[in-house]
């Protein structure tokens, strides 16, 4: 090996090293969108472990549920707030097209949204556009089939909230036990 050919080899390798050190840090790694939704990937029960809320005209975060449980199953959600010792629960059809979803409340409650890549094996990370010409909000939500996700899965979940502009995350506290919810008939028949 000649010197101009040592030279090169070693500042391809602090490039590389450089590389690998700052790509787990950059935000177009961190926050990418899903390549292709399978839906069978949501189906079943999901608790929030994490969100981080933009609500357009309001300062404070609102006060939150004490544990927010969905249950997904063919293209219907069942969502299930516990506000203390009261539980409301709604059921909604959602479209989904690749990465991206779709559903309406009546005629003027638009919710859209994305769902993002996580390393969490058992989580769902997926942002929701609310638009209503009285309500705006932007929303991250971290779900997961646990009922808490452990440090480095939160890591990863507070730097995609930084990367994408959002105000800073909430925790859900997993000891909150969940709404039981009475499964859509479509389901139980699957
Ligand atoms: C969802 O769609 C099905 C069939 O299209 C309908 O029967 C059901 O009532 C809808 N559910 C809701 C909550 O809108
Ligand atoms: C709802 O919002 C999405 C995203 O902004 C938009 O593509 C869609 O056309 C809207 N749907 C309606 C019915 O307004
Ligand atoms: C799920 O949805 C598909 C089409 O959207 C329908 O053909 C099928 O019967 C549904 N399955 C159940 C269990 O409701």
């Amino acid at each position: 090996m000649n010197l101009h050919m040592f030279a090169v080899c070693i500042i391809t390798l602090l490039c590389l090293t450089s590389v690998s050190h700052s790509a787990p840090l950059a935000c177009e790694d961190l926050v990418q969108p899903l390549d292709q939704l399978d839906p069978h990937q949501l189906e079943g029960r999901w608790a929030l472990a994490a969100g981080s809320l933009k609500i357009n005209g309001a300062d404070k975060l609102p006060p939150l549920s004490n544990s927010v449980r969905i249950d997904f199953y063919n293209s219907t959600f069942t969502q299930a707030n516990r506000d203390g010792p009261h539980c409301r629960s709604r059921s909604q059809n959602i479209s989904i097209e690749g990465h991206r979803f779709n559903f309406m409340i009546g005629q003027t409650f638009n919710f859209s949204g994305t769902f993002f890549k996580t390393s969490c094996p058992d989580c769902v990370m997926l942002n929701l556009v609310v638009d209503s010409p009285n309500y705006k909000s932007v929303e991250l939500y971290l779900f997961s089939k646990r009922r808490e996700v452990d440090q480095k899965e939160l890591d990863e979940f507070v730097s995609q909230v930084k990367c994408l502009n959002m105000p800073p995350h909430f925790v859900m506290d997993p000891t909150q036990s969940l709404c039981p919810v009475t499964v859509p008939a479509a389901s139980t028949k699957a």
